[in-house]
């Protein structure tokens, strides 16, 4: 690990500190959807880490499904349209579909997938993104249910988070330094 923590600038969410944001999230939405039996749909790659902690900090019944998307033509942040590389096993009509999402950015691909799941008939679909970036006179596509933290607009990897497929094993979400990406 330690080639992996010298490409960081500095430690932006620490371990501890996602502690604590997972236990508050996994609170909230145990008390939200006590008496349901919600379906998490963690939306890959990145998502992963955030989903496996999210899931043991939920106290009530619930099961988890897996989507991978990936954006068409120019890029999901010019078009918005996503194209499903890999689909749900789930029959979600009538479920509570609570997706998790490792970061928000434009919100242009939880834009599309929620109205996908909701066309699929779904009973309720909610957002839970584990962090929000925050750019200047912007606004996401959707707003999520449930918020993490928000982190500033920097090139940020850990917690599941990449640079060319690296560092999404960093315990912590770091800055990454500008010579790595440059
Ligand atoms: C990231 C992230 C979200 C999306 C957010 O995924 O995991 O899915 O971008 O951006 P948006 O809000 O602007 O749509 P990425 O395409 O990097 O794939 P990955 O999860 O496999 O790393």
């Amino acid at each position: 690990m330690a080639g992996l923590h010298q490409d960081i600038e500095k430690v932006l969410i620490s371990e501890e500190e996602i502690r604590e944001i997972i236990g508050r999230l996994g609170e909230q939405i145990s008390h939200d959807y006590a008496g349901k039996n919600p379906l998490v749909v963690a939306v890959l790659r990145g998502a992963f880490v955030f989903t496996a902690d999210l899931m043991r900090a939920i106290t009530v019944p619930c099961a988890v499904d897996f989507m991978a998307v990936s954006s068409y033509g120019n890029g999901v942040k010019s078009s918005g349209v996503v194209r499903i590389v890999k689909d749900l096993d789930t029959e979600i009509a009538g479920r509570d579909v609570l997706i998790a999402e490792d970061i928000l950015d434009s919100g242009l691909t939880l834009s599309y997938l929620v109205e996908l799941l909701k066309g699929r008939g779904a009973r309720s679909i909610k957002i839970c993104a584990f962090a929000v970036k925050d750019i200047a006179n912007h606004t996401a596509a959707v707003v999520p249910d449930y918020v993490g933290t928000h982190v500033p607009d920097e090139f940020i990897v850990g917690y599941g988070l990449d640079f060319a497929e690296r560092y999404r094993n960093l315990p912590y979400v770091g800055v990454l330094k500008h010579e790595v990406y440059s």
